[in-house]
C-alpha cells in the first residue's frame, strides 16, 4: 500500500539539531507528495492526541534554533499497554501509516513498540549523551560539547585569577562521552567517567604535583553518571594545594544554536529515514557510521551497549 501519510516526534530529553531533524523530514516528505502529522511532545501527544499537519512553511526559519519545535516530554503513560493501545487507536484513527520517532534510548524503546504493533517505525538518534549503539554521533552531541568547552574556557579564566582547582559536572545519565571529550578539547587534568573507575588518591597526588610545580589553575570534569561534583571536590579539598570550587553546568548544555555539524547530521538522517518509510523499510534507526548513513535494526540498537574508547583517558592524562 502506498504511503500518503506520516508521523513525526521528538521525545525525551531535547536535543539542538532535532528542528533540522524535523524540517528534512517535512520537506522531504513533500517532495515525494507525502503528507506529515506532527505530534506535539513526544508520545504524551499522540495519547492526546495532540497535532498538526506540517507543511512547508510550518518548518521554515527554525535550522538555527536550538530545542524541538514540535517540544518534547517524557511520558510515563506510554510506557504502560494501555497508554500504548491508545496511541495506536488514535494513529489509526488518523490515517497514519508510518511513524518517525527522534530522541534518545528511551524514544528509540518506544519506536521498537510502535513497530512491533505494526505501525512502521524509523528511529533518529538524538541525545546530548551520545549513548546510542548503531550511530558514532547522535543529533546535538556536537552542540553540547562546544557549548561545555567554551564554558570550561571561561572557567579557567578566572581559575587562573585565582590559582584554583575547578571540578565541573556534566550532565550523561549513563555515559562519560561528555565529559571525555570535553577534557581533551579544553585541556583538563581529569576526567571522571562512569566507564571506568578513577583512583581518586591517585588524582590527588597528580593534583598536588601540578600545584607544587607552579600551575595556576586546574580542571577536573566529572560525568553527572559517576559522581557529583561537590562529592569529588570534597574528595580532593585540603589535598591537592588548589583551593577548589565547583561549577555543574546544567542545562545550559542542552540549549542553544545548532552547531554546523549538528545541523548537517540531522538534515542527513531526516532525509534518509523519510526515504527508507516511504519504500517500506522499517522498524530500524538510521545512524551515521563512518560518515555514511547506516540503518541498523532497534532490536539490535537496544540490545547493545554503545563502547567509549577508554584509549582516550590516556590521551586526556598525556595532554593535560
Ligand atoms: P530519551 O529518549 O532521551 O532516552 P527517556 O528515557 O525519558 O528519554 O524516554 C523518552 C520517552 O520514551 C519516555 O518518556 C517514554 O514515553 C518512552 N519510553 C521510554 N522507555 C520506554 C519503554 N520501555 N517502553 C515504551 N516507551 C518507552
Ligand atoms: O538524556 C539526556 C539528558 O540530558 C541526560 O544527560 C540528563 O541526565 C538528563 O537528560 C536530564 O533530564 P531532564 O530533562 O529530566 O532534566
Amino acid at each position: 500500500m502506498e504511503i500518503r501519510r506520516i508521523g513525526l516526534i521528538t521525545s525525551g530529553g531535547d536535543a539542538s539539531g532535532m528542528n533540522a531533524v524535523i524540517r528534512a523530514v517535512v520537506r522531504t516528505a513533500i517532495h515525494k507528495g507525502v503528507e506529515v502529522v506532527g505530534f506535539y511532545q513526544g508520545y504524551r501527544g499522540i495519547i492526546l492526541n495532540r497535532y498538526q499537519v506540517l507543511d512547508s512553511r510550518f518548518v521554515s526559519g527554525m535550522l538555527h534554533r536550538g530545542g524541538t519545535v514540535l517540544q518534547s516530554a517524557r511520558c510515563e503513560e506510554f510506557k504502560t499497554t494501555e497508554g500504548q493501545q491508545q496511541a495506536m487507536e488514535n494513529l489509526k484513527q488518523l490515517g497514519i501509516q508510518g511513524m518517525v520517532v527522534v530522541g534518545g534510548d528511551g524514544s528509540l524503546t518506544g519506536a521498537l513498540v510502535l513497530q512491533r504493533m505494526g505501525m512502521p517505525t524509523i528511529g533518529i538518534p538524538a541525545t546530548i549523551d551520545n549513548d546510542i549503539y548503531g550511530t558514532d554521533m547522535a543529533v546535538g552531541v556536537d552542540t553540547s560539547l562546544t557549548a561545555i568547552v567554551h564554558a570550561v574556557d571561561m572557567i579557567k579564566d578566572t581559575a587562573s585569577s585565582h590559582q584554583r582547582a575547578f571540578i565541573i559536572e556534566v550532565m550523561g545519565r549513563h555515559s562519560g562521552y561528555l565529559a571525555l571529550m570535553s577534557a581533551i578539547a579544553s585541556g583538563a587534568e581529569a576526567a571522571i567517567i562512569p566507564e571506568f573507575p578513577t583512583d581518586m588518591d591517585a588524582l590527588a597526588e597528580r593534583l598536588l604535583q601540578r600545584y607544587r610545580k607552579g600551575h595556576t589553575n586546574c580542571i577536573v570534569i566529572v560525568a553527572e553518571g559517576a559522581s557529583t561534583a561537590y562529592r569529588v571536590a570534597d574528595q580532593l579539598k585540603d589535598r591537592i594545594g588548589f583551593e577548589t570550587r565547583v561549577t555543574v553546568l546544567g542545562h545550559l548544555q542542552r540549549g542553544g544554536t545548532p552547531s554546523v555539524f549538528d545541523r548537517l547530521l540531522g538534515s542527513r538522517l531526516g532525509i534518509n529515514a523519510t526515504e527508507r518509510l516511504l519504500i517500506g523499510d522499517s522498524g530500524k534507526m538510521v545512524g551515521l557510521v563512518g560518515n555514511k548513513t547506516l540503518a541498523t535494526p532497534l532490536e539490535e540498537v537496544l540490545s547493545h551497549r554503545k563502547t567509549l574508547d577508554l584509549s582516550l583517558l590516556e590521551v586526556a592524562g598525556i595532554l593535560s
